[in-house]
């Protein structure tokens, strides 16, 4: 039984593999976030989990390393779990048996949270400091055997949406339009400066070392303000676009909306830059090859709670939301849900008569597939267990994946392993949402 569930493996793996190499066809770039692998319980994500993943992965990141804000050098931020355990050579040692697939380190993605202000630091170390952080980086990618490092750099985010306007306040509003409220980094345009030089010197470095090196823009990093694309493409063999997020009930608790549109949804107050589609046409704009680009996708979704006064049609833009929903039991986060939590939510035998936290939620499918799905459960007249949830499943995924194949864009980076259903608990596909990809980028 074993054997031939191995011998399976080992064969669609073959087959994928030479299947790509003869179409072209684009990359599934593969986050893994490490920290999957000390959850607990059915969240607990395994190397046999990684290794059932790894046969529709073109490339595999592990995240996260940071960066010391004292001397600039790429840090581990778990060192009991990359070093003692011995989770990062555990990791590449995977190589071995995927030669085809490109190991890559990740510095940033939002999980290095011991300082805050440590990649801004970074940028305005100099050249000794740049230089501190380069050496470290290629020391410890060559040390683990990694193809390469992949930059997510935590720089200052967007302000959110505002909800309320400034009723009351001409002075503020008038004050507000010639400062520029929304601006989050004064000195943008000397760090855009910086990051310019940080990357051709990182690229030299790697590249006389035949070393990769990829950027990832943070979901609401703003890229017109640090990324100057034409001068820093070159450098780059690909870039992976945080295009989720770009609503959160952390950053808009009182309202519910789409957390990652492909499309812009118009009206009621949106931004126009909050959907993938205009953060890919920014860089395309600047005339940054297509087949470098990749689109990001989430396997997770985004949770509000609704109140009563949120009313019971669901349909967004969701007035009178009360920030995160509370935490699901496997992934223990507030505001998210994995993927595996939201399809379980879904109306199904078991949950039919559940009531409060566990009734079922209704789907709000989307037919014109520019916006994504929701699913939402009106609060009850008590003003408990009301939910709204934006997301992205296999069916919506896979549109993005379309997308991507009618722009000709490199591919799709998948954020996280660790988010999808990998066990398998709704259907009997594991993966669900990287197959659904996958297939569609074949
Ligand atoms: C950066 O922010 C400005 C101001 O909010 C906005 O107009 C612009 O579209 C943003 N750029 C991107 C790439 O999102």
């Amino acid at each position: 039984m074993m054997y031939s569930l191995w011998l399976g493996l080992g064969l669609s793996v073959m087959l994928l593999a030479s299947f790509s190499a003869v179409s072209g066809a684009p990359n599934l770039v593969c986050f893994y976030d490490s920290q999957g692998f000390q959850r607990q319980g059915l969240a607990q994500f395994t190397m046999t989990d990684m290794e059932l993943a790894l046969q529709f992965c073109t490339h595999i990141i592990y995240g996260y390393a940071g960066v010391n804000a004292d001397n600039s050098e790429l840090q581990s931020i778990n060192k009991r779990l990359d070093f003692e355990q011995r989770h990062l050579a555990q990791f590449t040692a995977l190589k071995d048996r995927y030669p085809h697939i490109k190991f890559l380190l990740s510095v940033g993605g939002d999980a290095d949270q011991n300082e805050g202000n440590q990649y801004i630091k970074l940028l305005e170390s100099g050249q000794q400091g740049h230089r501190r952080f380069i050496e470290s980086a290629r020391d410890v990618v060559r040390r683990f055997n990694f193809d390469g490092l992949d930059l997510a750099l935590q720089l200052p985010r967007n302000k959110p949406r505002k909800v309320h306007g400034d009723v009351g306040s001409a002075w503020k509003s008038f004050k507000k339009f010639f400062t520029g409220d929304y601006i989050v980094d004064e000195d943008s345009e000397t760090h855009k400066g910086q990051l310019t030089a940080l990357i051709k010197d990182l690229s030299s470095a790697f590249k006389a070392n035949n070393l990769l090196l990829s950027l990832t823009v943070l979901p609401n990093v703003n890229s017109s303000w640090y990324y100057d694309a034409p001068a820093i493409e070159p450098s780059l063999d690909f870039i992976n676009l945080g295009t989720f997020d770009f609503l959160t009930p952390q950053r808009n608790p009182e309202e519910a909306d789409f957390s990652a549109p492909l499309y812009e949804a118009f009206g009621q107050n949106r931004l126009g830059h909050y959907n993938v589609n205009y953060q890919l046409e920014h860089w395309l704009l600047q005339r940054v090859p297509a087949h470098k680009l990749n689109i990001g996708i989430a396997a997770y979704g985004r949770a509000w709670k609704l109140s009563t006064g949120s009313g019971d049609s669901g349909m967004p833009v969701v007035a009178a939301a009360e920030g995160a929903a509370p935490a699901g039991r496997q992934s223990k986060q507030e505001g998210m849900l994995n993927w595996a939590e939201i399809c379980q939510l879904m109306p199904n035998p078991s949950n039919a008569n559940a009531k409060g936290a566990d009734a079922p939620v209704r789907r709000v499918l989307d037919p014109t597939k520019r916006y994504g799905s929701y699913a939402f459960r009106a609060a009850d007249s008590n003003g408990e267990h009301g939910l709204w949830i934006s997301y992205d499943d296999p069916d919506s995924a896979s549109s993005k994946a379309s997308y991507v194949r009618s722009k000709n864009l490199g591919g799709v980076a998948f954020f996280d392993l660790t988010q999808d259903d990998f066990r398998g608990q709704c259907t009997t596909d594991r993966f669900p949402m990287l197959r659904a990809i996958k297939y569609r980028l074949l």
